[in-house]
């Protein structure tokens, strides 16, 4: 292997600089559930083989450069044991027990800092049957390594289909699932803002000036200050795609639209739980958008094709500003898809709504990336929670052979009480909660989601009356 001389590695991406600053250090879990006890005995050569080809990145570490704030990526060999975690458990208890165990470590990863000498990723094999699965495999991926998409698809073009494992995933197409309309829409104001911003710098310096109004208390927002060096509970819902899509077609809107109008309503439901009174609190969910010009995941080949290089692997986003409906505005629970599909749209087109790395550019410029990094952290804490969500493999997929029955993904590390993320895989919907400990009641939040979902799906599709005979 070939190590490049120190000073010539490649630099950090400003956004890779944000998520990775003194105020704010976020990181990725990708959650694979196996149906059979994973094996775990090529787990190394799989990671030299398969996995670190994938990008530098993962065979790099971040220094810095002291004068002027400048990091870059620095090749190391990587010691792989040092990055393979298999936790011990008591042995011979029952699933339910082992979810404690489980809910627990993932808890405590979650919490858990990269250490910075070494390349910012691990791998947690837990060889225990929860209730989920009877074997579970967590990467946990430093946010500054990628964006969602680049991480995602690096770790798809490790699997296999679970049918046929010489033939690779086939990954969906991000642009047929989303409907043609919007991701249409979406890159046209992407170069719209590309072209607007670089020449009008001055004006969304104003925009970045004029900073939100802070979220009101709630049951979900606690409002101090360290929430992201709290504990969180995760858990998980299913939803069927074919329900959503039910009701995608009803009422004329986007999947993504459908997912939002879902997640507001189940936050209403939760907080009025709470508080026992129709909640009008002022709530915002940041929703997190794709800008990159790409219509879906790259395999392995195509990612490490040097043409692609740039192209494939990258952590741009932006952020949507959504105030969640309030209780007494909305008559018919289905006006929170209705409000999330008018709001997504009209926010779309208008500046100021928009967090983006253009945006951040240009605070960069002001200010150096720590106050960028700072401006990202304000963004977060003064909102209630953060939706993201991804599209994932249609057909079964395998890791060495080994089907993969369920997956997900959280995010961890950014200062809000809950993270909320939604990924697809083989007709399921799987839709994550990442919940401050002690503070969020994660079964009762879990339990008013569910029943927005029922209460959507219902409104969507009454069952018709019997006719007079
Ligand atoms: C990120 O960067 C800061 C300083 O810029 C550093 O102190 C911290 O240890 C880094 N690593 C992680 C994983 O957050
Ligand atoms: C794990 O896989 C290896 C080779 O792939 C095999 O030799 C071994 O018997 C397997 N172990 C179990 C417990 O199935
Ligand atoms: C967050 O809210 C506080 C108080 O309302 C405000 O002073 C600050 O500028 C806000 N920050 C951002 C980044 O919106
Ligand atoms: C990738 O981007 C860098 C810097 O923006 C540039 O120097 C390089 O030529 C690009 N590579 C390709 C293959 O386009």
């Amino acid at each position: 292997m070939e190590f490049r001389e120190e000073g010539e590695g490649e630099p950090v991406s400003p956004t890779g600089q944000y998520f990775n600053s003194s105020i704010l250090s976020v990181a990725i879990l990708a959650v694979l559930e196996f149906e059979v006890p994973f094996n775990d005995s090529q787990a190394l050569s799989l990671l030299q083989d398969v996995f670190l080809p994938i990008n530098p990145r993962f065979s790099s570490i971040m220094i810095s450069d002291k004068a002027d704030q400048k990091k870059q990526w620095k090749r190391v060999e990587v010691k792989l044991e040092d990055h393979v975690r298999v936790p011990i458990f008591p042995s011979n208890m029952s699933p339910e027990s082992y979810d404690e165990y489980f809910d627990n470590y993932i808890s405590n990863i979650a919490a858990e800092r990269l250490p910075q000498n070494r390349p910012l990723w691990e791998i947690h094999i837990l060889k225990y049957p929860t209730s989920h699965a009877a074997g579970t495999l967590i990467f946990k991926l430093h946010h500054a390594l990628g964006d969602g998409y680049s991480l995602m698809g690096a770790l798809l073009s490790c699997l296999q289909t679970a049918q046929n494992p010489s033939v690779p995933l086939t990954f969906p197409s991000l642009k047929s699932s989303s409907g043609p309309k919007t991701t249409h829409m979406t890159k046209t104001v992407s170069q719209f803002f590309s072209s607007v911003f670089q020449t009008l710098s001055d004006f969304s310096w104003s925009i970045l000036k004029s900073s939100f109004v802070e979220d009101d208390r709630t049951p979900i927002r606690s409002g101090e200050d360290g929430v992201e060096f709290r504990p969180i509970t995760l858990s998980t819902l299913t939803f069927s795609i074919d329900e959503i899509k039910l009701i995608k077609n009803k009422l004329r809107v986007t999947i993504n639209d459908v997912i939002a109008g879902i997640i507001f309503l189940g936050t209403r439901i939760y907080m009025q739980e709470v508080t026992q009174k129709s909640s009008n609190e002022r709530c915002t969910a940041l929703v997190l958008l794709r800008t990159r010009n790409m219509e879906g995941y790259l395999s392995t080949k195509e990612m490490i094709e040097p043409n692609n290089a740039n192209m494939s692997w990258g952590n741009q986003f932006a952020f949507l500003h959504l105030p969640v409906p309030k209780s007494s505005e909305t008559l018919n629970p289905l006006d929170f898809v209705w409000e999330a599909q008018k709001m997504i749209k009209k926010k779309k087109s208008s500046a100021a709504s928009y967090l983006t790395s253009w945006l951040l550019d240009v605070l960069k410029k002001f200010r150096g990336p720590e106050g960028a990094a700072r401006y990202i952290h304000g963004t977060l804490k003064n909102s209630s929670m953060t939706i993201s969500n991804m599209i994932g493999p249609v057909e079964k997929m395998a890791l060495d052979n080994q089907p993969v029955g369920g997956l997900y993904f959280m995010v961890v590390g950014p200062p809000q009480c809950l993270t909320v993320t939604a990924l697809s895989y083989m007709g399921k919907l799987r839709v994550a909660f990442g919940a401050e400990k002690g503070f969020i009641d994660s079964q009762k939040l879990k339990a008013s989601m569910q029943n927005a979902f029922g209460i959507i799906l219902e409104a969507s599709n009454p069952i018709p009356p019997a006719k007079a005979a």
